[in-house]
């Protein structure tokens, strides 16, 4: 259920802290890779070495290793996690949290993370009744924090009450269907994807095209489905699978692929444009197979027509994401690319970078709209999807 999952897991000051080892265990054991940030005080409760053992990643304390300076960047630890939780979480922590304080590095990661965050409280049950602990946690649940409620019991003041952190196994349930509920958050939507190269012809034998594989598109139309969306997607020449519960138009030529998009994008609640289409076709198609002579042979080119462009252009109140892969002055031509297609986002690959590109696995990409651009780690090219519709998301959640 877990696999695969990136979580944070941020340990506050509180006794609770000694039953982080056996969560982090169960979440390793479920098949997630966790990181652990710890608070100063909570150093006290439960040591880094056993944390780090349990998790099998160093542990994040301090915004820089002291050694050598290396800085811990929390913003970067935010766009790796898909769900950040806070167990056990101080009623100090989460006063912190409510006000934006920012005075440890699990509180950066906290006011950097995109991802969901769930925390589990842990204190006496005084502390946990009082007004300003139930007003703090009330500023969370609005600011969209899930509270893995606490249960009642022995506490470890002598009294007995509610305040005791929720069980480790109980936890890792409803971090459980916390990603469960993932599975249908896009349900009663519809996106139109193109991926793969578009094919365009010179004679019947040959034809212009390009080097991409359809990866990045295909998992995009992967994880929209696996959200619940309904996903059409137009495909340009690829030699991958058709993902589950996607449907599928193949198409060739960069206006065929036009012709699938035009009429299906007003059906749709957005369109993610991956496709490599040709900006250039032959200009006529010869009808026979062109004869080898000994000089030179030039073969006049037309433009194609721009899809991203003219959906952008009759976009209403559909949501548009589109790609730029460019070799100069990356970020300024993605960001022209943005206003001129009227994307509301767009998804630069970094060639320069190494396991970014065509067609690898892997990819390095920086998601950019109008107010910033995020640069996200190497990442498979299915984390990146996951990343992407995040992203949509909470555009189309936001609308
Ligand atoms: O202008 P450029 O080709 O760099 O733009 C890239 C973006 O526009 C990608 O999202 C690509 O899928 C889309 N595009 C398109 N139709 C074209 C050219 C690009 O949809 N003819």
């Amino acid at each position: 259920m877990l696999k695969g999952k990136h979580i944070i897991l941020g340990i506050t000051g509180s006794i609770a802290a000694y039953k982080s080892a056996v969560l982090c265990r169960l979440l390793v054991a479920a098949g997630a890779e966790v990181k652990v940030v710890m608070t100063p005080l909570a150093k006290q409760f439960i040591t880094p070495l056993t944390m780090a053992t349990v998790s099998q990643n160093p542990i994040l304390v301090e915004f820089f290793n002291p050694e050598n300076g290396e800085w811990n960047s929390h913003v970067k630890l935010g766009e790796w996690a898909d769900l950040y939780l806070i167990a056990p979480a101080s009623a100090n922590t989460m006063a912190k949290m409510a006000h934006g304080v920012a005075d440890n590095l699990l509180l950066t990661t906290y006011l950097s993370a995109r991802c969901p965050v769930a925390v589990a409280p842990a204190m006496d049950l005084d502390m946990y009744a009082h007004a300003a602990t139930q007003r703090n946690m009330a500023q969370l649940r609005q600011d969209g924090v899930h509270i893995i409620e606490p249960g009642s019991g022995f506490l470890a003041s002598g009294l007995i009450g509610k305040g005791r952190m929720a069980e480790p196994a109980d936890i890792v349930a409803a971090v459980e269907q916390l990603f469960e509920k993932k599975k249908s958050s896009l349900a009663c939507r519809r996106f139109l994807v193109t991926a793969g190269a578009t094919i365009e012809a010179i004679d019947p034998v040959r034809f212009i095209s390009n080097h991409s594989s359809g990866k990045m598109g295909y998992a995009v139309a992967e994880a929209l489905g696996a959200r619940g969306a309904e996903v059409v997607l137009v495909s340009g020449r690829t030699s991958l699978d058709t993902p589950h519960g996607v449907q599928r138009i193949d198409v060739l030529s960069a206006e065929q692929m036009y012709n699938e998009c035009k009429n299906r994008f007003a059906e749709c609640d957005g369109a993610v444009m991956c496709a490599a289409v040709a900006d250039y076709t032959p200009a006529a198609v010869a009808d026979h197979k062109l004869k080898k002579g000994d000089g030179e042979m030039n073969i006049p080119l037309k433009r194609t027509r721009d899809i991203a462009a003219e959906l952008g252009a009759n976009k209403g109140g559909r949501l548009l994401v589109g790609f730029a892969m460019e070799t100069e002055n990356e970020v300024e031509n993605a960001q022209g690319k943005l206003a001129r297609k009227n994307f509301d986002f767009i998804v630069l690959n970094s060639l320069k970078k190494e396991g970014a590109g065509f067609r690898g696995d892997t990819n390095v990409v920086t998601l950019i709209d109008s107010e910033r651009g995020v640069e996200l780690p190497l990442m498979s090219k299915r984390e990146v999807a996951e990343k992407i519709v995040d992203k949509i998301e909470n555009i189309i959640n936001s609308k």
